[in-house]
């Protein structure tokens, strides 16, 4: 029997997304331990990898590699795993299992949604690594319903196999049985804890199988659970054993059991999403010490420095530089800007050729309009620069509206907030204000209107008029050179009163 939902041409299309019609595949995610080893009180699948829950890897991969429904094994912390599972995946199917007694009971707890699908995958939410690539090579290579053979096991060949099940073969690699660490040492086979072929955690069965196996498991085992794993010898009793598929790549299938596992995880997962950028025309100046997330959207010929992390839905155009240790979160960067080193930005939009920093916070719903420029110590919110126009140094800009080519001078500080509500300052084009000025909102400058440095704005400013407010000076001549501190000290000195 052919599976046509199924095959290379469907994977790297993706025609076969989502409710792919066709798809007689359901995927299972097992992601209902607590994961002790973690020692935390956040479910372990809901640790992040390069931003990323670790339950979010299996379901995506799975969904893109193109079954037909995922079903989630919840159990511990089901609430917080369900909401963060529908956050990427809202069609995906909950299925609870309320106690935990082993991989085959948590499978056992997804039968009711199985649809009338063929086979299944069964996924592990502790591993992050396989890509779509793999799963949907997986689901076309010969096996379950494509061939004789009702299981395929994910295998790798591991450096120290210590904690995993063992792959036990027959001579044409026919797979007999998966023999937990555990149970082989309490046999004392030492000939099977020497085997360093492992099991992923990573299933193709044939659904048949699959029922056989759910209604015959026994917890008669060292660590007295329902091993999904005596399926491999199950399938050999019958006469028709499961294949091993063995994963190119040991790294791609660890899985994540502790905090050292956990930052294994995410460097590996940054060095592959970095690699994938270089060879997509990123520049990255080192990029051991660059974070980008999965989400964010990087375009050829951008230059990223060394410390530069990237997160949330970040997009960067062609042409653009973010200098070194910014941090880059839910921004829209546009080509040829030029982000300079130790700037924050947050939601926040950089307009094409426009600059930032060193040392910026743009904070949510900034936006620079073309060539603005914003500089040194100078923070942003809820404010839009038109273009051209200049903020270089030591400045405060909240709920405000700059028009294009104005020039806001060094130590301005829009005074938005009363205590109880904020309000706006609305800024003219070729506006001139001068240093040290506040800004008092609501308050409006007209278009080419000029602002004296020292200035407290607290009435609007027509177009084209002079605003000023402070004191007039005043040169009291000679007062100084008769009472000033100089003068004093000479004073005291002269009349042998000495230094204090
Ligand atoms: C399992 C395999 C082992 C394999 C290893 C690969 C079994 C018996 N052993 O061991 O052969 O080498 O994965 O990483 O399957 N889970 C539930 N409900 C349960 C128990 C587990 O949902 O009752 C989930 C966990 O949340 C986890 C996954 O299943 O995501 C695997 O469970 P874990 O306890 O980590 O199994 P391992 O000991 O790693
Ligand atoms: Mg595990």
């Amino acid at each position: 029997m052919t599976d046509v939902g199924f095959n290379a041409e469907t994977a790297s299309t993706g025609a076969g997304r989502l409710h792919g019609e066709r798809s007689t595949t359901v995927a299972v995610i097992l992601a209902a331990g607590q994961g002790t080893r973690m020692r935390s009180a956040l479910p372990k699948v809901l640790h992040e990898v390069l931003g990323r829950p670790l339950v979010h890897f299996p379901v995506l991969a799975a969904l893109e590699a193109g079954v037909s429904r995922v079903v989630v094994v919840v159990g511990h912390g089901r609430d917080q795993v369900e909401a963060s599972v529908r956050s990427v995946a809202p069609d995906a199917i909950f299925a609870v299992q309320s106690e935990q007694r082993g991989t085959a009971d948590a499978v056992k707890a997804a039968v009711a949604h199985f649809g009338d699908a063929r086979r299944v995958l069964i996924l592990s939410g502790d591993v992050p690594g396989p890509t779509s690539a793999t799963i949907a090579a997986l689901l076309a290579a010969p096996g379950p319903g494509t061939s004789a053979s009702p299981l395929t096991v994910v295998g790798f060949t591991a450096a120290d196999p210590t904690g995993y099940g063992r792959l036990v073969t027959n001579a044409d690699g026919g797979l007999l049985a998966i023999v937990e660490h555990k149970d082989a040492a309490k046999a004392g086979r030492t000939d099977i804890l020497a085997e360093t072929r492992c099991n992923a955690g990573i299933y193709l069965v044939e659904r048949d199988l699959l029922s056989e196996t759910l209604t015959r498991v026994a917890g008669d085992n060292a660590q007295g659970e329902l091993y999904l794993t005596d399926v491999a010898r199950f399938a050999a009793e019958a006469g028709r054993p499961g294949r091993v598929y063995l994963a190119g790549d040991a790294a791609e299938v660890e899985g994540v059991n502790d905090r050292a596992q956990l930052a294994q995880a995410d460097a590996r997962l940054r060095r592959r999403r970095n690699l994938e950028l270089m060879r997509a025309g990123v520049t990255l100046l080192d990029p051991e010490r660059i974070r980008v997330g999965f989400d964010v959207t990087v375009e050829a010929d951008v230059v990223l420095g060394p410390d530069v992390t990237l997160t949330g839905r970040s997009t960067v155009a062609s042409g653009a530089s973010i200098g070194q240790g910014t941090v880059v979160k839910d921004s829209r960067i546009a080509g040829g800007a030029e982000i300079l080193p130790y700037c924050v930005l947050d939601d926040a939009d950089v307009g094409p050729r426009a600059t930032v920093g060193p040392f910026a916070h743009l904070r949510p719903g900034t936006r620079l309009l073309e060539k603005a420029k914003v500089g040194n110590f100078v923070e942003t919110k809820k404010t839009t620069l038109g273009r051209g126009a200049k903020a270089s140094h030591l400045t405060y800009l909240g709920d405000c509206d700059v028009g294009e080519d104005s020039n806001i001078g060094a130590g301005t500080i829009t005074c938005n907030y009363d205590g109880v509500n904020k309000h706006r300052t609305r800024i003219g084009a070729r506006v001139f204000v001068g240093s040290n000025t506040e800004l008092v909102a609501p308050c409006t400058l007209g278009d080419e209107s000029v602002v004296g440095a020292g200035t407290t704005v607290t009435a609007d400013v027509p177009a084209g008029a002079l605003a000023l407010s402070r004191a007039p000076q005043v040169n009291l001549d000679g007062w100084a050179a008769r009472r000033g501190p100089f003068a004093r000290k000479r004073a005291r000195t002269a009349s042998g009163q000495g230094e204090h």
